[in-house]
């Protein structure tokens, strides 16, 4: 029996790799470790809740002591970190806040996970899940590769980054056993509505205005959720140590051409007439510092594992935008703040 702590698992990403995990290996004990900020939502894997290989464990990264006991009660087997504070808007209004648990609450994780294995790292490994965005802007020519240096343009970025460098010199120093992956723009469901695809699709229903920033000529490469919780599978069980796994989806699409296809499909969902949502684009400030393009070159980690995105983005938008139309109550909840109840009516 191995002891999993997977950290985040009340979020988006965080909660497709739990559930994954949980169905997939019984013989794992699953501890989910998340502080349920306004990004943490039990909801999201309230399915899985009564497994017996699942336990969740409320609790904040960045207390230190909290985080030591947690390790020296578990001496857990393997890490997967997604904890983070997530949102480039709100890193804008508040970097303070994402150097605490994306720097320091990593940092604290990386000390538990060292001094408990006390260099005998035989069978262990921590796996720090981290973006494309530590690259920085690409222009209009190239790909991020695995080799492509760090250039962080927003106080997330350079968040993940510094994270993402301690996580290799605790490999280098200490010889931690790590992985490290990092990942362009998921899409998906149980996706929080402040990032551009839930955030739109929920306007979209309510018939509120669709914020483009800027001119919209902003790229990003979409990749679906659970093709990354397939990836993340894959590189914690058959990745090198020390070694980092660029993961995309082969999917470039400017901002302005994916609000236009979206709102052409939930034209089509809802019924109305065609360009009825298109005409609630609005196109306003632009983000600081906004990041040009970003798009992955996932060669390294098709060629060594053998992974590729499974669905292509026609596929994916499509589950994507039938889930948040089949679970309008959900978005309530989210955007109404009551799914906060949820934690006191299971737990307390
Ligand atoms: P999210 O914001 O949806 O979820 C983050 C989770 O972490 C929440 O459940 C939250 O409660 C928890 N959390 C936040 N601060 C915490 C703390 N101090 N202690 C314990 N738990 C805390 O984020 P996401 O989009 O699912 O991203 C997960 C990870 O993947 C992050 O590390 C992010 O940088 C990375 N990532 C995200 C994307 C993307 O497109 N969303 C792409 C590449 C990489
Ligand atoms: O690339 C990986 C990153 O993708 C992750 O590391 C981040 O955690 C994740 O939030 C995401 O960052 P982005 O900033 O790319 O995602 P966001 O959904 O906030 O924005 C996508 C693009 O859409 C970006 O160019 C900004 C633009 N945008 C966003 C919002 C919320 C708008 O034009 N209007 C909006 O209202």
């Amino acid at each position: 029996m191995k002891k999993i702590l997977i950290t985040g698992g009340a979020g988006f990403i965080g909660s497709h790799v739990v559930r994954r995990f949980v169905n997939k290996y019984p013989e794992y004990q699953i501890y989910n470790l998340d502080a349920l900020t306004y990004a943490g939502n039990l909801e999201n894997i309230k399915d899985i809740q009564k497994h017996s290989n699942y336990n969740f464990v409320k609790g904040d990264i960045v207390d230190e002591v909290f985080i030591n006991e947690l390790f020296s009660i578990h001496n857990f087997d393997g890490v997967l970190h997604l904890a983070a504070e997530s949102h480039v808007d709100r890193s804008i209004e508040d970097p303070l806040a994402f150097v605490k648990t994306n720097v320091i609450g990593t940092m604290n994780l990386l000390n538990a996970a060292k001094n408990q294995w006390k260099n005998n790292f035989e069978g262990k490994r921590f796996y720090h899940i981290s973006t494309d965005e530590v690259y920085g802007s690409l222009g209009a020519e190239g790909l991020f590769t695995e080799t492509t240096p760090y250039a962080p343009n927003s106080p997330y970025s350079a968040s993940k980054a510094s994270s993402d460098h301690f996580v290799r010199a605790y490999g280098e120093t200490y010889g931690l056993p790590y992985v490290l992956t990092n990942c362009s723009n998921n899409y998906g469901s149980y996706h929080f509505p402040e990032k551009l695809i839930p955030l739109f699709i929920n306007n979209i229903i309510n018939n509120k205005p669709l914020p483009v920033y800027g001119d919209g000529n902003y790229t990003r490469d979409w990749l679906f959720v659970e093709d990354h919780a397939i990836a993340i599978d894959l590189v914690f069980h058959e990745g090198k140590n020390q070694e980092t796994y660029n993961i995309g989806g082969f999917n470039e699409w400017k901002n302005i051409n994916l609000v236009t296809l979206l709102c052409e499909i939930m034209d089509k969902k809802l019924g109305r007439d065609t360009g009825t949502s298109q005409k609630l684009i609005t196109y306003v400030k632009d983000r600081p510092g906004h990041d040009l393009r970003y798009a992955i070159d996932a060669s390294k980690i098709n060629k060594e594992l053998g992974w590729k995105p499974s669905v292509t983005f026609e596929e994916g938008l499509e589950k994507t935008i039938s889930w948040y139309l089949n679970n309008e109550e959900w978005l309530k909840n989210v955007t109404s703040g009551s799914y906060k109840d949820y934690y006191k009516k299971q737990y307390s």
